[in-house]
């Protein structure tokens, strides 16, 4: 009832029914996680821009895509630049990107999920709209797990990639929150390397409870013969050597120019026997055998 001279009260959520909420939510999550096996989920993730993580996600994405694993690549970066690198126009989804999904509660992302030119790789495409879905969730309870409960229900792929942009904020910790494993591509350079830290330590933050999860970290535009010439940087890398990766991703004009040509290609369609499609090769070979398809 409305009494005369009382401005009206705007229902409160107290922040202890969040809290609540959000125990369930987990204590759920992992109850679901342990009765179903958990679809190979991998974040390709680095709050820094220009590391190669489109690069990485597109060409892994296809190079497991060509081994015969059924992949979904999901782009979670509101530049799209992973839906333009499987040669699709982001502005003419109208309706059907990952930011539709987001953008609205209760909606799975099997409702968006587009063919490619790859037979075994399937798009969750993004769009410009997805700045706007960053925005909207920032006020939106459970924001963070938005993604998870939208790949839930999807149909069974081997892997699931996941591109993302270059922050720590809202979409790349649903991301954290969706993923079981993450692979973070870096340049062996001191400049790039700083910031691993803060990175690593939201992932453990966010992961807490989660279990199993895992991460590597992927060295990438390496120059030369030199895998690692700074010593600095071979310091860094010495205390995490059992988190980088085996194969690393040289520098190489050709994996640049696969995806800024007219019609954007992954490496291995471009030129099979570059040093780019070589190391994506090998990158295709090391992932899959470090976290198996379940
Ligand atoms: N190994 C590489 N050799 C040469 N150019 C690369 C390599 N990896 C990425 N690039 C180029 O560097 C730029 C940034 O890479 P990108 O994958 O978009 O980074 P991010 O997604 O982390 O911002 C792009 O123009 C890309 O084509
Ligand atoms: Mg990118």
């Amino acid at each position: 009832m409305d009494l005369p001279g009382f401005r009206r009260l705007k229902p409160v959520i107290h922040p202890r029914t969040v809290d609540r909420h959000l125990l369930i939510f987990r204590l759920a999550k992992r109850a679901y996680n342990a009765l179903i096996i958990m679809k190979v989920t991998i974040a390709v993730i680095n709050q820094k821009g220009g590391v190669g993580k489109t690069t990485t996600t597109v060409n892994l994405a296809a190079g497991l895509a060509r081994a015969g694993y059924s992949t979904l690549l999901v782009d979670l970066d509101p530049q799209a630049h992973a839906t333009v690198g499987v040669g699709i126009d982001p502005d003419a989804l109208d309706g059907q990107t990952i930011a539709d999904i987001l953008l609205t509660e209760n909606r799975h992302v099997s409702e968006i999920i587009t063919d490619t030119y790859l037979s075994n790789l399937k798009i969750a495409p993004s769009s410009i709209l997805m700045a706007k879905a960053d925005a909207h969730l920032q006020s939106q309870h459970f924001r963070e797990q938005r993604l998870s409960y939208a790949l839930e229900a999807i149909p069974d792929f081997d892997y699931i990639l996941i591109d993302c942009q270059p922050t720590l904020g809202v979409l790349p910790v649903n991301a954290m929150v969706a993923a079981n494993y993450f692979l973070v591509p870096t340049q062996p350079s001191g400049y790039a390397l700083r910031g691993l830290g803060d990175l690593l330590e939201t992932l453990h933050s966010v992961k807490r409870r989660d279990t199993p999860w895992d991460y590597r970290i992927l060295l990438t535009m390496v120059m030369g013969q030199a895998r690692v010439t700074n010593e600095k940087v071979r310091e860094i890398l010495e205390s995490l050597h059992d988190k980088v990766l085996q194969s690393v991703i040289r520098r190489n004009e050709k994996l640049n120019r696969a995806q800024s040509d007219d019609e954007p290609r992954d490496v291995f369609a471009y030129d099979k026997s570059s040093p780019g499609a070589k190391d994506y090769e090998q990158l295709t070979q090391e992932v899959s055998h470090l976290w198996p398809r379940t």
